[in-house]
């Protein structure tokens, strides 16, 4: 890695938690995320979602239709489990290289997530198969109880659930994924090193303020819900530490407008377009533009096993505007940091 005094060149980073959807609105998503990253694991929650290592396949070969020419990119294939998940059909997946991981969405967590695990026991088999196999785990870590308020729902869901599960089975390696609390970070410092987190830009940048001060703010909600600003700050410590538990995965979720701004709006942020910029601006931040190149693009390589990239980008220390609303497929999305200016850019 190399910082002069305005630029940072790295080894091209990927994103380890990723949604694209399908149709108008993934071709309308791919060019941003193959724009600044070489890889993404892709999440699986489309309606119907993606729960076979046949649908992975086919998933996968839309997606690459979809990345704009003379850009590099791979999606990294995950399989959604439900109570049903044909053990034998996942192992299979990940030993033909179709499957990178696959995906733990408790029943009703969040967005298309109803077919989702009812309860981690009726899976039990599976996960001891991908321990076997060394096949990842990404979790969405909630509870979904109705008694539980939304902000202790990542919290209880470590003590209810994720600690047992990894004192379990040990070998499993586990994603923590878009963790929102000092809680989360906690469990993640104190685990082996089967256990990782991703950590989304939103998390890093807002605390639950933003959400509901001045108004209600749909565009900045997302689950897991941003909690509290001390929070915020224990993940901007974790991601800017140097630890290789911890690595980039945006979550960035498209919904259009309409469907944010709405009666029931949808949770997720779409950060995709300025992903790598709205990052480097919190490293500058904390003085660690040092450690970004391991959140960025080694630390997610190592801990899944898989080589790192060996291109570079480079980025540069200069004014970026983010416009109002980007182009969505069947409508408009409207962007993470919509009418800010950030202070990195990607060079081209
Ligand atoms: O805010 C979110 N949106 N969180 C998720 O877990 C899913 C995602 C989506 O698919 O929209
Ligand atoms: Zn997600």
């Amino acid at each position: 890695m190399s910082t002069a005094t305005e630029s940072l060149t790295i080894r091209r980073p990927d994103d380890w938690h990723l949604h694209f959807r399908d149709g108008d609105t993934m071709r309308a998503v791919v060019p941003h995320t193959a724009r600044q990253f070489a890889r993404a694991i892709v999440m699986p929650n489309l309606a119907p979602p993606v729960t076979t290592s046949a649908l992975a396949d086919d998933y996968r070969e839309r997606i690459l239709a979809a990345v704009p020419e003379g850009l590099d990119f791979t999606p990294l294939m995950t399989a959604y489990l439900t109570d049903e998940t044909d053990a034998d059909d996942l192992a299979a997946g990940f030993a033909d290289g179709v499957l990178t991981a696959a995906k733990l969405y408790p029943a009703g967590a969040t967005t298309n997530s109803a077919h989702g695990v009812t309860d981690v026991a009726n899976i039990s088999g599976v996960l001891e198969r991908m321990a076997q196999v060394g096949m990842p785990l990404c979790i969405h870590g909630e509870v979904t109880h109705a008694d539980i308020d939304i902000f202790d729902r990542e919290a209880v869901f470590i003590d209810r659930v994720l600690a047992p599960l990894v004192e379990r089975l040990p070998e499993l390696k586990v994603i923590f994924e878009h963790i929102t609390t000092k809680q989360a970070v906690q469990f993640v410092d104190a685990s082996g090193p089967r256990i990782g987190a991703t950590i989304t830009p939103q998390h890093l940048h807002i605390n639950r303020n933003a959400i509901l001060v001045g108004g209600i703010r749909p565009h900045m909600f997302c689950l897991p819900v941003a909690k509290r600003e001390e929070h915020r700050l224990a993940l901007r410590k974790a991601a800017t530490s140097g630890s290789a538990k911890y690595f980039l995965g945006t979550d960035s979720a498209p919904h259009h407008r309409h469907a944010k701004e709405s009666d029931c709006g949808c949770a997720g942020i779409f950060n995709a377009p300025f992903a790598l910029e709205s990052y480097a601006t919190v490293f500058d931040q904390e003085n660690a533009l040092d450690n970004f190149e391991g959140f960025a693009s080694l630390n997610g390589p190592a801990f899944y096993g898989l080589p790192v990239n060996e291109a570079r980008i480079t980025l540069e220390k200069a004014p970026v505007e983010v416009p109002s609303e980007v182009e969505g497929g069947d409508a408009a999305i409207v962007p993470f940091h919509t009418g800010e200016t950030l202070k990195w850019r990607l060079a081209s």
